[in-house]
């Protein structure tokens, strides 16, 4: 699968091309296609060093929503309207998943959605409606993503209107050992795992936990 991350330059891309690359072809979208080169060329280097013969490359964000069957929106939330507006019409029938939470910080992180009541929505309402859109790994850490010798050990909620495409990304999720796919419902639902995220950054900071993340137990 050519897996494309726009904005994959930062923090989240980095992770997920690390992630992935082992097995899909990984193209890293940015603003600068120079930029994104580099970015390809320093995670191509780190999995080579781990003996990981990747396939990642780097291109501007347009060339990469075109070539790609699974685009990843890896921007922050204040970013989506600048990196999806003027790149409607790149867009066909692909897969699209968001891991974006819209939040903000003073002393304390809060869930700050948009008009539309969650981030999915904004997206969706900002692309054609002929691509598939997911919501996924809004709570897992791009540092923990980024480190390949972590085991993680949380779940992935997921959430989407179309069965197939969710669990073509549930399939992704499992590839990255040993996070678990789970079905938080339909796209709407969205809201209610996003605001786990600034939930968790709280915790992890009052409680003193590194890349905290979430497991749902069975018999608690
Ligand atoms: N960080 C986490 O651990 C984490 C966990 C779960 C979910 N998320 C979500 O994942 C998303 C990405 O997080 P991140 O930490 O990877 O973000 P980030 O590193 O801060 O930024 C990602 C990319 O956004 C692009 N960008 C910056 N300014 C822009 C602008 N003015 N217009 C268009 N693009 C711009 C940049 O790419 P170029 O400069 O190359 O264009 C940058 O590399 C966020 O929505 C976040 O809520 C993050």
């Amino acid at each position: 699968v050519k897996i494309s991350l726009v904005g994959g330059s930062g923090g989240c891309g980095s992770g997920f091309a690390m992630r992935w690359a082992a097995k899909h072809e990984i193209i890293i979208g940015s603003r600068s296609s120079e930029k994104a080169e580099a970015s390809a060329k320093r995670i191509s280097g780190c999995l080579f060093e781990q003996g990981v013969n990747a396939h990642v490359i780097g291109t501007d964000n347009q060339s990469a929503i075109e070539e790609g069957d699974i685009i990843v929106l890896t921007v922050p939330s204040k970013f989506v309207y600048a990196v999806t507006d003027h790149l409607k019409d790149c867009y066909t029938d692909q897969i699209v998943i968001s891991p974006i939470v819209p939040m903000c910080r003073s002393d304390y992180f809060n869930y700050r959605p948009p008009l539309e009541g969650c981030s999915a929505l904004q997206v969706e309402r900002l692309l054609p409606s002929t691509v598939k859109m997911i919501t996924a790994f809004h709570t897992i850490s791009y540092a923990a993503l980024q480190d390949l010798d972590k085991i993680l050990k949380s779940d992935v909620i997921i959430c989407g209107d179309d069965n197939e495409s969710k669990d073509l990304v549930a399939d992704l999720v499992r590839e990255i050992k040993t996070l678990r796919p789970l079905d938080g419902g339909p796209l709407s639902a969205s809201c209610q795992v996003e605001a786990l995220t600034p939930l968790l950054l709280n915790i992890a900071r009052l409680n003193n936990i590194s890349n905290a993340g979430i497991q749902i137990v069975e018999g608690a």
